[in-house]
């Protein structure tokens, strides 16, 4: 890779330990993957936040020491645990004093405590066009196709030393040319008012991502009106059963006006067209047959927004949640912020919901809970859940969702996917 003096300066450690580890990886990886140089970027998404194994915590902390300081604006990914009220998880004392750990360097090297995996609703939001080093799926996803940021799908670890850079090799997704679409996703077939239906884009996401891959889809037929939770639930499913890091749909992402644009003109040759039971099969593919009686409703998986929780207390009006379920919902500390100063946190917990910040659903402690079954409005959550937790899982509506939490009962009979 051609380096800068000043890159060569830091790789020869003039800036410190830390810049120089870092320095080191980002060549390697940049060497790796061809890149002629690293492009600066205007913020970096750190998803090595959840504690899983000694190495992560380590490697922050071990960058802390050494004087890793993050030179752009740095949010962060969901902890393993609400770290605002640990109690209400139940949270091993182990696992939370690891996650304090990570808390301690991260926001020592200058983090925002933002905590959660949907950094685009809140704070550092970047503009179209700009480039940037994110961590975490559905964040990357949405990054590149809903805003037109430019990412690749960057990992743990790597993500730190981008942001103690300030820099990432410039490959992949952050080079125009290498953002056209590979194959089209025809769901013009679907009936309108399924194509109007937010429950129809995580699994619609999710075959997209089936038949994608890691290649870049492009998608026709969607209404141009289509809502941005429907967007961030397409994406993050696509980017759970393929490894999707950019999709275009067309006349509505931002770099995708039509289908020339995004495909530079040439003939896509892999066309697909998606049916209602194609999303019928996916549903099914998603969920245990034999639910009936989920224990855990959970919702916020990417975390919900301030109106997606609006949406939630208003499915519920009112109702409480039936006292053999537990209907959790998880955001960022900042919207759960806005929702107690608002009153809407008050008016979902009044009906029975458990609202938790911070933390990812899929590393709840297993053991302080006796959970049998789960049901989700979520396509990534539904295809983890089993796999991560142990716990079989359904995906449904989130108003199948809502009525579930207050009934007790899942009727899958009764699906939207059984009217198509
Ligand atoms: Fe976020 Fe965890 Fe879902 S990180 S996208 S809530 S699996």
């Amino acid at each position: 890779m051609d380096l800068t003096p000043e890159e060569q300066r830091i790789l020869a450690g003039e800036n410190g330990e830390a810049a120089r580890i870092a320095m080191a990886v980002l060549v390697d990886l940049g060497t790796v993957f061809g890149a002629e140089r690293l492009i600066p970027v205007a913020q970096v998404h750190i998803d090595t936040t959840l504690y899983m194994v000694d190495a992560g915590v380590e490697f922050a902390e071990r960058m802390a020491a050494a004087g890793g300081r993050f030179c752009v604006p740095a949010s962060l990914n969901p902890a393993a645990v609400d770290l605002l009220h640990p109690e209400r998880m139940r949270v091993p004392a182990d696992l939370l004093e690891n996650s304090r750990r990570l808390e301690r360097a991260y926001l020592s090297m200058g983090a925002a405590p933002t905590w959660t995996c949907a950094p685009y609703q809140q704070g550092l939001i970047p503009r179209f066009g700009q480039q940037i080093a994110w961590a975490e799926s559905n964040a990357i996803v949405f990054a590149n196709s809903v805003i037109g940021a430019r990412t690749n799908r960057y990992g743990d670890l790597m993500d730190i030393c981008a942001a103690i850079v300030g820099k990432a090799p410039c490959f992949g997704l952050h080079l125009g040319p290498q953002r056209q679409a590979d194959l089209v996703i025809d769901a013009a077939a679907l009936p309108h008012s399924l194509r109007r239906d937010p429950a129809a884009y995580p699994l619609l996401g999710y075959v997209t991502g089936e038949l994608a891959g890691d290649r870049i889809p492009a998608i026709v037929g969607i209404p141009a009106d289509v809502p941005v939770r429907a967007l961030k639930a397409f994406g993050a499913a696509a980017a759970s059963s393929g490894a999707v890091g950019l999709f275009h749909m067309i006349g509505v992402t931002p770099e995708a006006g039509s289908l020339e644009m995004c495909t530079g003109g040439q003939k896509m040759e892999e066309i697909h067209v998606v049916t209602a039971e194609d999303l019928a099969e996916a549903a099914a593919r998603l969920s245990d047959p034999d639910l009936r009686r989920p224990d855990l409703i959970v919702v916020g998986c990417p975390h919900y927004s301030y109106a997606e929780m609006t949406t939630l207390a208003g499915l519920l009006d009112g109702r409480r949640v039936h006292p053999d379920v537990a209907c959790w919902a998880f955001t960022s500390r900042a919207v759960y912020g806005w929702m107690a100063e608002s009153g809407l946190l008050r008016t979902l917990t009044d009906t029975g919901v458990t609202v938790f910040t911070d933390a990812c659903p899929l590393q709840y402690p297993k053991s302080a809970w006796s959970f049998t079954a789960a049901l989700s409005d979520s396509a990534k959550f539904a295809n983890y859940c089993f796999s991560q937790t142990g716990l079989p899982s359904a995906i449904a509506s989130l108003p199948e969702c809502v009525e579930t939490a207050v009934t007790g009962r899942h009727a899958p009979e009764r699906s939207i996917w059984k009217r198509f």
